[in-house]
Order: C-alpha cells, then sequence, then structure tokens
C-alpha cells in the first residue's frame, strides 16, 4: 500500500493551504493510499546549527521533533508539502524542517550512503501546493527551488507538473470559495496515489 504523508507547513491551523491538503489527502485515500499528516505549527523543531556532525554518522544532534518527522518521512512513498508564501518562499516552520533534513544530504553526497526507508517501495514522488495572497508570476519560484532541492536530498522525485499553485488568496477561509483549486488538490491526492 502506498504511503502517503502531508505535511502542513502553514502557522495557520486550517488555513488555505492545509484547507487544500486535506482535500488532498481525501484524495489519496479514495484511491487507497494509507495517509498520515504531519502539522509543522507547534512542533518543536529547531534550525540546522551546521555543526556537521551528519556528515560523519548521518544523524542529527538535534534531538526535537524532528525524529517524528524524520520517521515519518522515511516511511513515505508520496510526500505533499502545502505551504503558504511568505515573503516570496516558504515559512520558517517549513524552512526549519527542510534544513533538518541536512542529516540525509550527508547521507547521500558526503557519506554515499543508501538513504534509511522503512518500507521497500522503489520509487517516491513528491508535490507541492502552495498558497499566496498576491498574484505575481514569479510568486512560487523561491519556494519551489528550495522544495526541489528538499527532495533531492531525501531521494524523492519532484513531479513539479502536478504542483498546485493557488495565486490571489489571502483570508483565512478564502479558499473556501475557489471550488476548481479545491477540485485539483482532490484529484493531486488521486493521481500521487496512482501513480
Ligand atoms: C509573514 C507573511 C508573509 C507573507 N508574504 C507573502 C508574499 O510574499 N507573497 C504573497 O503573495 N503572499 C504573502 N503572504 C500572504 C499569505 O501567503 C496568504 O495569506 C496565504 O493565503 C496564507 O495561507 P495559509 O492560510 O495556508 O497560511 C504573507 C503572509 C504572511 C503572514
Amino acid at each position: 500500500m502506498v504511503m502517503f504523508l502531508g505535511i502542513s507547513a502553514s502557522p495557520r491551523l486550517g488555513g488555505n493551504s492545509e484547507t487544500l491538503l486535506d482535500q488532498t489527502m481525501a484524495g489519496a485515500a479514495g484511491a487507497g493510499a494509507e495517509v498520515s499528516k504531519i502539522r509543522l505549527a507547534g512542533m518543536n523543531i529547531h534550525g540546522c546549527t551546521e555543526c556537521n556532525d551528519c556528515y560523519e554518522c548521518g544523524e542529527c544532534s538535534t534531538a526535537d521533533d524532528m525524529d517524528r518527522v524524520y520517521a515519518l518521512l522515511e516511511r513515505a512513498d508520496r510526500i505533499v508539502l502545502a505551504s503558504p508564501i511568505f515573503f516570496m518562499g516558504l515559512p520558517a516552520q517549513a524552512k526549519a524542517m527542510i534544513d533538518r533534513c541536512q542529516r540525509y544530504w550527508a547521507i547521500k553526497y558526503i557519506l554515499k550512503e543508501p538513504l534509511p526507508r522503512r518500507t521497500g517501495a522503489p520509487l517516491r514522488y513528491g508535490a507541492f501546493i502552495g498558497v499566496g495572497g498576491t498574484r505575481g508570476e514569479r510568486l512560487f519560484d523561491g519556494a519551489k527551488l528550495t522544495i526541489r532541492y528538499f527532495f533531492d536530498a531525501i531521494s524523492v522525485s519532484p513531479r513539479e507538473d502536478l504542483y498546485l499553485l493557488v495565486r490571489g488568496v489571502d483570508a483565512k477561509g478564502e479558499i473556501e470559495s475557489r471550488q476548481a483549486a479545491l477540485d485539483s488538490a482532490y484529484k493531486l491526492g488521486e493521481t500521487l496515489a496512482k501513480l
């Protein structure tokens, strides 16, 4: 069974990006995936200190809630990060989580060892759900670039063709009036589960 992990990066619980993520997870569950969700808001996840201990052992020396995230990342066959755009990039909660994946980067590129996996599925796919209050053409460029390197560090193939990027949604709950986006989110989950 495909293990689907949804990561909600918004500090606003029940906000626009999380609402879309919930739709995606419903689509994935409907297509037979086992779904898990984490909300980064409220979790105790420190930033990377660049101690470089992971260059030696592949482990992170900082003990906090990231341990739970590591366990889920290592089990997941599909990973969807849902996030608002803050100052043209990812919010601090998402960036801290991604920076703490430096240990996987070290395992892959310094230690040149296989990444820890808790299931055996050979192919892993990732997608991004992004929401921003404005409509600029380059609104998602910064986040997409960071996410590309995040997925590379954890050996997940980014399905940029499936990314759901929603512009012009700002107030909490505003996404409820964007039925096309909600439908697309549901389909995204179905599609990822069936890949
Ligand atoms: C600190 C902060 C920075 C933001 N920066 C941007 C931005 O650079 N561009 C943009 O279009 N919207 C920006 N927004 C608006 C959010 O992206 C928007 O409200 C979004 O709908 C929030 O999604 P959420 O409900 O999932 O948290 C910002 C909001 C906050 C609080």
